[in-house]
């Protein structure tokens, strides 16, 4: 993480008419939200096949809903960080920005950010698994809550295994990232697709690529810029330098 690096960035970045960044769970970890496949992440703990698929859910909803009601108490209790809110400083800044997130935990809205494409769902949103009916709150719905107004069984409104990404914000997330003059990929793995085929398309259509992510990933030899660093702390040395060039 030299000055180079961060003055290069400053230099794609304020020159660029439509920015679109996609973040993963690292982009979470400083709000101490844990992510999936590091040392103490989820996937090192827990069996995604009983926790997170259609399958496992028809199995035994109750294990299902007990860390998702888990994983919601967290939430309560973690908030954005300045990563977080350097993100929806730049959608105020620049012409056209699109933030794609697989994170279900809601921050970058909390923080701010306004156009943000939810791929994998949402933590707060609770779906009927037989009608229409959905709610959005982080309320402990008990162990196996039932629909109200057809009795099936309440859901998660998160995207599991072996699901489809929701159409409408996937293929946003792809024409973002084939229009876009600059791809910013912040703390995600990139092994869990369709969700890394939208960096992928942003490559193939010649973008620039910038990664944050303190360990190498598949992207990290493709990216015209590498920061082997946090998201939090390279998000704000960017904003930094970025505010001390305007105008
Ligand atoms: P992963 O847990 O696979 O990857 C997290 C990434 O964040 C790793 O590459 C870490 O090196 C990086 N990281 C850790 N701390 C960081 C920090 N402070 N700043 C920046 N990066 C950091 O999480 P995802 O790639 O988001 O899907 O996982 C993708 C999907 O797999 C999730 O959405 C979830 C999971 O199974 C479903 O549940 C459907």
């Amino acid at each position: 993480m030299d000055t180079d690096s961060f003055e290069s960035a400053v230099k794609l970045l304020a020159n660029a008419k439509h920015i679109c960044v996609s973040t993963g769970a690292g982009m979470s970890a400083e709000s101490g939200v844990p992510t999936f496949r590091d040392k103490d992440g989820h996937w090192s703990k827990f069996n995604p096949a009983e926790l997170a698929s259609p399958l496992a859910f028809a199995r035994n909803p109750q294990k299902v809903w007990a860390w998702y009601r888990e994983r919601r108490s967290q939430l309560a209790t973690v908030k954005p960080h300045s990563g977080h809110r350097v993100l929806a400083d730049w959608e105020r800044r620049v012409p056209q920005f699109t933030l794609v997130t697989q994170n279900v935990d809601g921050l970058h809205r909390r923080a701010g950010s306004q156009n943000v494409l939810e791929l994998h769902g949402r933590l707060e949103l609770t779906t009927c698994s037989g009608c229409t009916f959905s709610r959005v709150d982080l309320d402990d719905l008990g162990p196996e809550p039932r629909c109200e107004q057809c009795a099936a069984r309440l859901r998660p409104g998160v995207v599991w295994f072996g699901e489809e990404l929701p159409h409408a914000a996937l293929s946003s997330a792809f024409a973002a990232a084939e229009a876009c003059d600059v791809f910013v990929l912040i703390g995600t793995s990139g092994v869990v697709y369709p969700a890394a085929g939208v960096a992928e398309a942003a490559l193939a259509a010649g973008v620039p690529l910038i990664e944050i992510n303190p360990e190498q990933t598949p992207f990290s030899s493709h990216a015209a810029i590498y920061f082997a660093g946090s998201s939090a702390v390279v998000l704000v040395g960017i904003e930094e330098r970025w505010k001390a060039r305007t105008p």
